[in-house]
């Protein structure tokens, strides 16, 4: 049957965004984990340099968000190499207190420098590590006092699941955090916006981490993710409530918070 889709051989099968193309669910995960095995060892230089170091203050208003307390148990889920549990613990240990981290990531790559950091942080109990996806998050219902996704969710191959398996996770009255980036940029940018994302983002892409194809996929899922209403009603619909959320740097990134009623 050539040159019929998949899609109209079988109009049941399942397909998922991958960057601008339509590829098939089951495909979908590896594609994601070939880019960022691809990325890994220079993921955390190219979050600087793509964002000029605002990934920090982002990163920073989730923490600000998220208002970590001693005793917390927090689940990092696509914690990639730790920046949110790491900087999580750091808050709450710096007021004397302390809590746990689990991170969850279905990228060993990733996990292993997340591990590696963690280590040099001077977390001595260290974070529990699990490889594992947000579809199928590998822990008990109701187990942390709260839940952080940052820039993981646009990765994700089915994003309900992924949400629901977010709540599910969370105690009663336990806090969900979104961090993402948004396509709902302020009109007056999205010339510039577009014009960095699509020839700066993949030519640093090409020369600092040797990959141009992997941050090309970074600006097209940015276009595919919902905007932050659409997001807010998703999160809605998973149950959370309460939900809010915020825009940053113009519309760039935005911050959702909801709840586990
Ligand atoms: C852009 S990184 C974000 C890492 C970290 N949270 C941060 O903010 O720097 C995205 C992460 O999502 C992970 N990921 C990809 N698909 C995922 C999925 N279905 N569920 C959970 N994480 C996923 C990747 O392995 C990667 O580590």
């Amino acid at each position: 049957m050539a040159g019929t889709s998949r899609e109209q051989q079988e109009p049941g099968a399942r397909r998922a965004d991958f960057g601008f193309r339509r590829v098939p669910a089951e495909e979908h995960p590896s594609l994601v984990r070939g880019v960022f095995d691809s990325v890994a060892g220079r993921y955390d230089l190219m979050n600087d340099l793509m964002s000029g170091g605002l990934h920090r203050l982002w990163k920073q208003a989730l923490i600000d968000w998220l208002a970590p307390r001693d005793g917390l148990v927090l689940a990092d889920i696509a914690a990639g190499t730790g920046d949110i549990a790491i900087r999580a613990l750091e808050r709450v240990t710096r007021r004397g207190g302390a809590a746990e981290a689990i991170l969850c990531d279905p990228n060993e790559s990733m996990l292993r420098i997340a591990r590696d950091r963690c280590i040099d942080a001077g977390m001595v109990r260290g974070p529990r590590i699990v490889c594992c996806a947000a579809e199928a998050l590998a822990l008990p219902d109701r187990v942390a006092g709260a839940c952080t996704i940052s820039f993981g969710l646009r990765n994700a191959t089915d994003r309900p699941a992924a949400l629901a398996e977010m709540r599910r996770i969370l105690a009663p009255g336990g806090h969900f955090l979104c961090l993402e980036f948004s396509p709902a940029v302020l009109p007056a940018l999205a010339p510039l916006y577009d014009a960095y994302s699509y020839n700066v983002l993949p030519w640093l892409g090409e020369h600092v981490a040797d990959d141009r194809d992997s941050y090309r996929y970074l600006a097209e899922s940015i276009r595919r993710f919902p905007a932050p209403g659409a997001l807010a009603g998703e999160m809605r619909e998973a149950g959370f409530g309460n939900v809010h959320w915020r825009a940053m740097s113009a519309g760039i990134v935005a911050l959702h918070s909801g709840w586990r009623t």
